[in-house]
């Protein structure tokens, strides 16, 4: 066990509770004196005995406040217009979309089912972008008939565009996403291997987004000659790859650079700029450190726009609005996973807990490493007594936790997985035909089903087996 996991899972005393030392500012949970979590004043216990586990739980509260700070925080930092689009793909339930478009985000869609998910759970067009290196012809037309904005991330798209637009006898908003790379500060990052064995430049440089600076310099006058397309600006997405944010630095002035040698080469000048998401989280478990991360999502916006703005400025290209697409940022502390202990092993000098939640509710773990906070959530006042590791009910060796400091536990006690918000239930699986679990929304006194939980029949409902094969 890390002597930094010895900190942070230990640094309470008799009396004290295990949560406290990794709260941030934004959460919505606390803990009774009898030491069992609550989120919005709603006891865990309660909720798992009502709706059973394994159990996403978010919180409304949070979700709206992570939207708020972000959104002060680009208004203070940025003297042009700005807007926040908020990456479905990180949660992609109905009611949480809903709940950001009253607060009164635009969105950032990935294919069909995003853009269904967005316009069901409510958002104004104009500040709704498609994404993606492969769009289909079809998305390409759903989206020019909503009237979103869409990210050129290939030349046939403008040819795809220009039919479209003429079909439709309507004028097509685009952006050119960009390709940029912070070379400086990749071969800086020496220690940084991503769960595929990738070092960060590695990883930078396989990703199939966007187009190089070459490219775009030829792509641009073929946009602006294209009747019925609008060059609003462009669009690049750095994504979390580390919490150093010297890194997102190192990017903003890439960045920049780029837009002016673009300038420099074509005369164009962006009305737009879309930086997509990334943004800085306290508690990080995919910086796989349970440590708290010091930088906060007002000191990332303040550290990137500053740097994008005076190098605007120094190339003289006025401020352009300014568009984000977080996601992990507003998601991630508002969800917590629930589970119930079952069996518990001791073999061999090892603890084995094992929990009715696995990796397919948080398959993160398996795609980057993420390093969760695992809680004894209705034992929060009992210091821990032993290592245990964390596990789920799959035939896959794949520990939810490992070697954490556990209080005594048994049967029917309940675990909780902290920043279970983002890209969980969106990239749940059913392996082991383990149906997915339910969710549930706290808001205050109020608990809402936000999703069903899945039955067996469910997992197979889409199965045949053909009438020859059948006995
Ligand atoms: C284009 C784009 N925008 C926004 C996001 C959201 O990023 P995050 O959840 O890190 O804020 C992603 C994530 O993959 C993305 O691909």
């Amino acid at each position: 066990m890390s002597e930094a996991s010895i900190s942070t899972d230990l640094a309470f005393a008799d009396g004290d509770d295990a949560l406290s030392p990794i709260l941030t500012a934004t959460d919505s949970m606390s803990v009774t004196s009898d030491g069992c979590l609550m989120v919005e004043g709603k006891r865990v216990d309660e909720l798992v005995k009502e709706f059973g586990t394994p159990l996403y739980m978010l919180s409304e509260r949070t979700l709206r406040a992570n939207y708020r700070r972000v959104a002060r925080a680009m208004a203070d930092a940025w003297p042009a217009a700005t807007k926040i689009l908020y990456a479905i793909k990180a949660n992609n339930n109905l009611a949480v979309r809903a709940i950001f478009h009253q607060e009164g985000a635009g969105g950032d869609c990935f294919g069909e089912g995003e853009l269904y998910a967005t316009f069901l759970g409510g958002a104004t067009p104009d500040s709704v972008v498609l994404n993606g290196s492969n769009k289909s012809p079809r998305d390409l037309r759903a989206a020019a008939e909503l009237g979103l904005v869409i990210n050129i991330d290939g030349e046939d798209e403008i040819g795809f565009l220009r039919d479209i637009a003429l079909e439709l006898n309507r004028s097509i908003r685009v952006c050119l996403r960009l390709r940029v790379i912070p070379e400086e500060f990749a071969d800086r990052a020496p220690d940084y291997i991503d769960s595929a064995g990738r070092s960060l430049a590695e990883k930078i440089e396989a990703a199939q987004w966007g187009l190089s600076v070459e490219n775009a310099a030829r792509l641009i006058p073929a946009i602006m000659d294209t009747p019925g397309l609008d060059l609003l600006g462009y669009h690049h997405h750095l994504g979390r790859l580390l919490p150093d944010l010297d890194y997102n630095t190192a990017w903003a002035r890439e960045l920049t650079g780029s837009i002016g040698v673009l300038e420099k080469r074509t005369g164009y000048v962006p009305r737009l700029l879309n930086i997509g998401g990334g943004f800085a989280r306290e508690r990080d478990p995919e910086s796989r450190n349970r440590e708290l991360n010091p930088t906060r999502v007002e000191d990332h916006i303040r550290v990137v726009t500053s740097e994008l703005i005076s190098g605007l400025n120094g190339l003289g290209i006025p401020l352009p609005e300014l568009w984000v697409e977080p996601g992990r940022y507003l998601v991630g502390n508002a969800g917590v996973l629930l589970g119930t202990v079952g069996q518990i092993k001791r073999d061999n000098e090892r603890v084995w807990i094992n929990a009715d939640f696995s990796i397919n509710n948080l398959m993160r773990i398996e795609t980057s490493g993420s390093n969760y906070h695992v809680l004894a959530a209705n034992r929060l006042r009992t210091p821990a007594v032993e290592a245990a590791t964390v596990v789920g009910p799959l035939c896959t060796g794949s520990p939810i936790a490992r070697d954490r400091p556990m209080p005594e536990l048994n049967r029917g006690d309940i675990l909780a997985v902290l920043d279970a918000g983002m890209y969980a239930e969106t990239a749940s699986t059913q392996f082991n035909g383990v149906p997915r679990p339910c969710t549930v929304l706290v808001n205050g006194e109020r608990v809402d089903v936000i999703k069903e939980r899945e039955s067996v029949l469910d997992v197979f409902a889409k199965h045949r087996i053909p009438p020859r094969l059948r006995r």
